[in-house]
């Protein structure tokens, strides 16, 4: 399986915040916000990640994250000129996932919780066993400004609406998406919504209509935060800062996360960490040292 970023968009609901930046290369706390969905899928264990962002904010991920190799892993980089819905995603990556599934991941999305790597892990193993599409639903106060997931008692999923005015449930579909390698096809093959975007509900939509979505419920314990906002940034900037602060345990550490994962060794982490002479770095010297 591969991994797809999608890191650009216009921002402007962070204006003036984001009108000379990349949203998803704005500070979360101690880090860029692209760190937290690159962890998810290094906690898929996905080595092989795809960034598409604007032709203007390109060259900054490239200079952040280069080809990988320093966790490991092998970055390729796409532009999207104009933002043209999530599923797009998919055709800008046809060329690089060949024949292979793949995991989409939002680059504004941060999720934490326990137990998160385990439910990563079924999701890439249910899709490659040819399950089809694999998302999670993650009940929200208020999710009418998400794709909503409508169940039947049964827990069936009845239907996906895109930012319905009256919700059918409280469970918002969070941006980590996981398909076939077939998404591809059925990409090409959706209209622009009203709001000119090919949604990625519409793909949720076509594989639900062949019984073929698989709908996971992330629980009370998980964590799942929306920077969308002035305020959402602050909340999820102050959440990263308390559990960190608390635990001692950085969240979404990708250079911990490559080490753990055994695709860094201890002398590249050690490199690393005196490279950065930060609380960072000290943290990363831990990990080195077995705390
Ligand atoms: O966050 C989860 C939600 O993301 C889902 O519940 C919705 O079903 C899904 O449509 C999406 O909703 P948003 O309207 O919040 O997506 P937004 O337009 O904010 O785009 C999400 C991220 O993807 C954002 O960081 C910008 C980036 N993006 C977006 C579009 C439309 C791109 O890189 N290219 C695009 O063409």
């Amino acid at each position: 399986m591969k991994g797809i970023i999608l890191a650009g968009g216009s921002g402007t609901r962070l204006y003036p915040l984001t009108r000379a930046v990349s949203k998803q290369i704005l500070p979360c706390y101690d880090k860029p916000m692209i760190y937290y969905p690159l962890s998810v899928l290094m906690l898929a264990e996905i080595r092989d990640v795809l960034i598409i962002s604007t032709p203007r904010d390109l060259p900054l991920f490239k200079e952040l994250l280069n080809d990988g190799s320093w966790l490991g892993m092998r970055f390729e980089y796409a532009a999207q000129d104009e933002p043209r819905g999530l599923a797009d995603a998919f055709i800008i990556g046809e060329r690089f996932l060949g024949q292979d599934s793949v995991c989409l991941t939002l680059g504004d999305n941060i999720f934490f919780g326990r137990a998160f790597s385990p439910i990563l892990k079924s999701a890439v193993r249910k899709v490659e066993s040819g399950q089809g599409g694999v998302i999670f639903g993650y009940y929200v106060k208020d999710p009418s400004s998400y794709g909503v997931v409508e169940f039947s008692p049964e827990w069936k999923v009845l239907s996906i609406e895109e930012k319905p005015a009256h919700p059918k449930s409280h469970y918002a579909a969070p941006g980590l998406y996981f398909y076939g390698n077939d998404v591809v096809e059925i990409a090409k093959n959706i209209t622009p919504s009203v709001r000119g975007e090919i949604e990625i509900t519409a793909v949720n939509n076509a594989y639900l209509a062949t019984g073929r979505l698989s709908v996971e419920l992330l629980g009370r314990g998980m964590a799942w935060l929306d920077t969308g906002t002035y305020d959402g940034l602050l909340d999820a900037s102050n959440f990263i800062a308390t559990i960190q602060k608390r635990e001692g345990m950085f969240v979404s550490c990708v250079e911990e996360i490559a080490y753990l994962n055994k695709w860094i060794t201890q002398d590249n982490l050690l490199a690393l960490a005196s490279s950065y002479k930060t609380e960072y770095g000290d943290y990363l010297r831990q990990v080195a040292e077995g705390f």
